[in-house]
């Protein structure tokens, strides 16, 4: 080395050394602050930090707990909201308490605060985590100037079952997608640092296998193998940790008779020693006295240590570890080491969320944050790359834009709170852009616009019928929006069956026997049977709950402006009996064959979806070809370029998204038939050719054996490139051991 460039590589070691400690020391910084803290704070206090209570009444605190956040008997709070609200109980902690910690307020800022985006699982069908980044930190935006510092999302379960309803608050069925989604979502709402003023600190939730409740009935238990666990419903979470998630929330559920929220595999032996998960795990709410119901404790006292020694440090809304906490010590059922820290993970997120030097909001904000311009013209985007086309027969779309009358019909055209889904945070349904609107906004004055509700979403009548058909037949194209409501979706909206609702399927039969071109929009938060549309209407379009832009989103794919390119996250039944359907299902040992009888199918209906996962169409059409893989055989630790030519050979721009698919038909245990191990959403010009290369590695290869070991086992794998999961090209390699 030059003397000159010695002395230059000194100087950087120098500069480099004085800059390091200021990063590595920060973490080692908080932990010497928590602990100090800690050293300080009596049982009752340690215990107050455990708690979460409901703190919202009727627009009151409930004096009874300002009076615990005073003594310093209360650790976060739920749905507070407001940043003069925040603010105000935020000063009794601050000022009042005698160790002055901060409180932190959580949220369900799930898709959207006050700028509502679509429901997850509509915003899953864009297969573009990329967006759910960016929708997730404007409601990270919103929310944190709203005095919101954490939110309860993102909600990572993965659902096999649409009678479920809180698959709308999910990415779907499939791991791959879903952990994409997961470390998208948990970007967007913590950012690299969650103290920023425009972040809030996340939470993964429900941990775990809440979205298997049998029967798809809500809170319902679960029975899963431990491959099933490991391969299925944790890799969003393990996304989520290897994102930074800061927290996590353990769920209802019983997992093979161990409640989630007491059950250390998943809590404590997964989570902490496998993960090195160092936040703190929220119960969900009141589910720690609900372990008495569950049957694995007596009392409440019971259900404290449970949770607390399997691993959930928070308690929502239940008081049991407050309650029992001391007695429990004093009996050593709970040791003061399981409680200090418990403590020091709550206290250490409260740090690095940056709480004690700035525990206040700044109230002459919130307003201006809340739907600005450019978040509404994001929310109009991924609304409508949200959209997935499921039927386009004789191109009747998209519209025409020079069409002279267009009858708007059904109960969903004009509805204000579907759009905005389940836990529409603070959104408001005067933000609300209807279906009828955004096409009133569309047209002008070009076109006589005929709106008629038809019927309701739910009951019996149909004495609207007759105005809807007369404005139809008097029109030169129908648009029906049918669907289901906003509660009729999320928690606690399990559903029996998946057909829409009421009578509504009975008003787009009238509307279709007009013989004007029909096209159905559906507005739902869930796959639903619609067979006898799929037969004999000309188009569909799944909207989705779209949020407060819906309305523009669903004018700008009717009429062309954009073309729709989202793909289905969850596949479509044709019939309720046929759940659980999903597509990377095992093969059994006599798979489904047409002219067999004694095969794994149905008697009354096919064995096959209405719509295979990752599904959807275009108002262009792709052609994938010339596929090609970079070795035909590769060692376990060795890459895959698997590359495609993927082609716009129609008349308009648009988007496909190219989905890779892989299998392991001989393994040492048996595999699914196909697993989503890759994706890429391309927009291609007319005629525009492009290749497309991923990368297939060990991970992608592997999976948990007999021995519980992560393994890529050697042998013949397949490789299928496709538009959705049915339609797919294929190629073979070979995993050898040298
Ligand atoms: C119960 C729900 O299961 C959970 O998702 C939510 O975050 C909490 N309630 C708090 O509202």
């Amino acid at each position: 080395m030059r003397r000159s460039n010695l002395i230059l590589f000194t100087l950087a070691c120098v500069l480099l050394a004085a800059i390091a400690p200021v990063h590595s020391q920060r973490p080692r910084d908080v932990e010497r602050e928590v602990n100090a803290l800690l050293a300080k704070m009596t049982l009752a206090e340690k215990l107050g930090q455990l708690q979460q209570l409901d703190g919202e009444a009727n627009g009151n605190f409930r004096p009874e707990q300002v009076e615990l956040v005073r003594k310093g008997l209360l650790g976060s709070t739920l749905n507070v909201r407001g940043a003069q609200r925040t603010n105000q109980l935020q000063r009794v902690a601050m000022t009042e308490s005698r160790l002055k910690i901060p409180l932190l307020f959580g949220f369900d800022v799930i898709h959207g605060y006050r700028t509502i985006f679509p429901i997850p699982v509509g915003e899953a069908a864009s297969w573009d985590p990329m967006l759910a980044e960016r929708s997730a930190a404007v409601a990270a935006q919103e929310a944190n100037n709203a005095g919101v510092r954490w939110t309860f999302a993102p909600m990572l379960d993965i659902a096999r079952d649409p009678r479920w309803g809180r698959i709308t608050e999910g990415a779907g069925e499939d791991p791959f997608l879903g952990a994409a989604f997961a470390a998208a979502r948990v970007r967007g709402f913590q950012g690299a640092d969650y103290s920023a003023p425009d972040k809030v600190l996340a939470c993964a939730k429900h941990w775990v296998a809440y979205g298997a409740a049998e029967g798809g009935r809500d809170y319902n238990t679960t029975d899963l193998s431990e491959n099933v666990l490991r391969e299925i419903y944790f890799p969003p979470f393990k996304a989520a940790v290897d994102a930074g998630v800061g927290t996590l929330m353990s769920s209802f559920n019983a997992i093979n008779g161990v409640p989630a929220s007491a059950n250390a595999f998943t809590l404590t032996k997964v989570l902490r020693q496998e993960w090195k998960f160092d936040g703190f795990v929220v119960s969900d709410y009141t589910s720690v006295r609900e372990l008495i119901n569950h049957g694995v404790a007596a009392n409440e006292e019971q259900a404290a240590a449970a949770a607390l020694n399997a691993g959930v440090d928070m308690e929502m809304v239940s008081r049991s570890y407050n309650q029992f906490g001391p007695q429990l010590l004093e009996q050593r059922k709970l040791s003061s080491a399981t409680i200090d820290e418990a403590v020091r993970r709550i206290l250490r997120i409260k740090y690095r969320l940056g709480l004690f030097e700035k525990p206040y909001s700044d109230e002459a904000r919130e307003p201006q944050s809340l739907l600005r311009p450019d978040s509404l013209t994001l929310a109009r985007q991924i609304a409508a790359r949200s959209m997935v086309l499921l039927k386009n027969d004789r191109n009747v779309l998209p519209l025409d834009k020079n069409v002279r009358s267009i009858a708007v019909i059904g109960p969903l055209a004009d509805d204000r709170r579907a759009p905005l889904g389940w836990w529409a945070g603070d959104g408001r349904e005067e933000n609300t852009i209807t279906p009828l609107a955004g096409i009133r906004a569309k047209v002008g004055t070009n076109a006589k616009i005929n709106y008629a509700k038809g019927s309701e979403i739910t009951g019996e009548s149909t004495a609207g019928f007759a105005e809807a058909v007369a404005l139809a037949r008097e029109s030169d194209v129908a648009l029906v929006f049918v669907g289901e409501s906003a509660d009729m979706v999320g928690e606690a909206a399990s559903r029996s069956s998946l057909d829409l609702p009421g009578r509504q399927m009975d008003l787009v039969k009238a509307i279709q026997a007009t013989g004007k071109p029909t096209v159905v929009v559906l507005v739902n938060g869930r796959p639903l049977t619609i067979g006898w549309i799929v037969d004999n209407a000309p188009a569909i379009l799944e909207s989705w709950m779209g949020g407060t832009q819906s309305g523009h989103a669903i004018a700008d794919v009717l009429f062309g402006d954009v073309n729709p390119g989202g793909k289905l996250p969850v596949t479509f039944p044709r019939t309720v009996g046929q759940v659980p359907i999903y597509y990377n299902h095992m093969n059994t040992g006599r798979p489904p064959e047409a002219e067999n009888r004694y095969t794994s199918k149905y008697y009354d209906v096919p064995w096959t979806p209405q719509f295979p996962f990752g599904y959807g169409l275009s108002y262009t059409t792709f052609k994938l070809s010339n596929l090609q893989l970079s070795a035909p055989r590769i060692r376990a630790a060795d890459k895959l370029v698997v590359s495609v030519d993927v082609e716009n050979a129609g008349q308009r721009a648009g988007d496909e998204v190219v989905q890779l698919y892989v299998r392991d038909p001989v393994a040492s245990i048996a595999r699914p038939v196909k697993e989503l191990k890759g994706f890429q959403r391309v927009t291609l010009q007319p005629g525009e050719k492009r290749r497309m290369e991923f990368t297939l590695s060990h991970d992608q290869l592997a999976f948990w054996n007999r021995e519980m070991r992560f393994v890529a086992e050697t042998g013949e794998f397949r490789v299928m490139v496709g538009s959705n999961s049915r339609d797919v090209i294929e190629a073979k390699f070979e995993v050898a051991e040298r």
